[in-house]
């Protein structure tokens, strides 16, 4: 596995490789991660882990400069995998030499909703740095995890739209095997008692997927009685919706009875941590 941290470099080991898999991350690896890199390593001979904490995809009041970084750590993990070839983990300057003032706009309709509407800027600064990512390295697939439920559409959409030649390869959200917690490198913000209490946010979706699976059809009832079970136990929840899998809005009364596929998703502080979840249905 080599290392490298600038486009250059990395540009030079990439001459003459043919099938490149890209995984995009921003370091603090765990499992949720390595699976990224095994599923990339049977899509592609070369691997690439790119680990970046992108400033342009962080509010002012979010946790840029506290957002962990273990490059060392993280190198240890990949060697030890064996899954990857190659790490580029830039330097903010190589990235950004000048402030980026190019940005990609996704379709706000899918952007502006959920994550978005917390994050005000978040799938822009996303949508960025994945674009720039891809013209740099040029992959043949790029994987994605489904944990980040909606920024996996967004980057398919992106990538159908502007016809980028890259197959983008979804990847199942991957758990805790004994609690269920969605594996997160914000998961690390949480004390002890916290994170016994963390894996209510997956308990309460599976109980909202348990009631569609009965036939519940008033989704606002459904989704307000979890937002109120996440209070009662000490959480702030910023939603809980139950959305079609393949648009991210408001099922139909058609929708419900034809059982279309659909995916509840939740966010929801704990403490001072937020914590995102989701949980597919049909
Ligand atoms: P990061 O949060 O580091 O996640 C990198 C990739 O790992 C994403 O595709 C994410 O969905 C996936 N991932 C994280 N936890 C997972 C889990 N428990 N199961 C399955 N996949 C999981 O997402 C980002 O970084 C950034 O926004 C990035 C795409 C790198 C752009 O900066």
């Amino acid at each position: 596995m080599i290392v490298v941290h600038t486009i250059q470099a990395l540009q030079d080991a990439l001459k003459n490789k043919n099938g490149i898999a890209l995984v995009p991350t921003m370091g603090n690896l765990h499992d949720g991660h390595l699976a990224l890199m095994a599923e990339a390593k049977k899509h592609a001979p070369t691997v690439i882990a790119s680990i970046f904490v992108n400033r342009l995809q962080f509010g002012p009041n979010e946790d840029f400069d506290t957002y962990p970084r273990t490059l060392e750590a993280d190198l240890e993990k990949l060697e030890k995998q064996g899954a990857v070839d190659i790490v580029f983990a830039p330097t903010e300057k190589d990235m950004y030499p000048e402030p980026q003032k190019f940005m990609v706009q996704p379709d706000p309709a899918l952007s502006e909703i959920l994550e978005g509407y917390y994050r005000p800027g978040f799938f822009d600064g996303v949508a960025t740095v994945v674009n720039k990512l891809f013209s740099i390295v040029r992959p043949d697939v790029a994987v994605f995890g489904k944990k980040d439920y909606q920024q996996l559409k967004i980057i398919q959409k992106m990538v159908k739209q502007f016809g980028m030649p890259l197959k983008i390869v979804p990847m199942e959200l991957q758990r805790d095997k004994v609690s269920g917690l969605a594996l997160s490198s914000r998961n690390r913000y949480l004390s002890e008692e916290e994170l016994k209490e963390a894996t209510r946010l997956y308990m309460t979706l599976n109980g909202v997927k348990a009631s569609l699976e009965a036939g519940a059809i008033d989704l606002t009832a459904l989704e307000q009685s979890a937002e109120k079970q996440l209070r009662e136990f000490g959480w702030q929840p910023d939603y809980v919706v139950v959305a079609r899998q393949s648009d991210l809005l408001t099922p139909t009364r058609d929708d419900l009875l034809n059982k279309e596929p659909l995916v509840i998703l939740g966010a929801a502080k704990i403490g001072t941590t937020r914590l995102i979840d989701n949980v597919e249905v049909f």
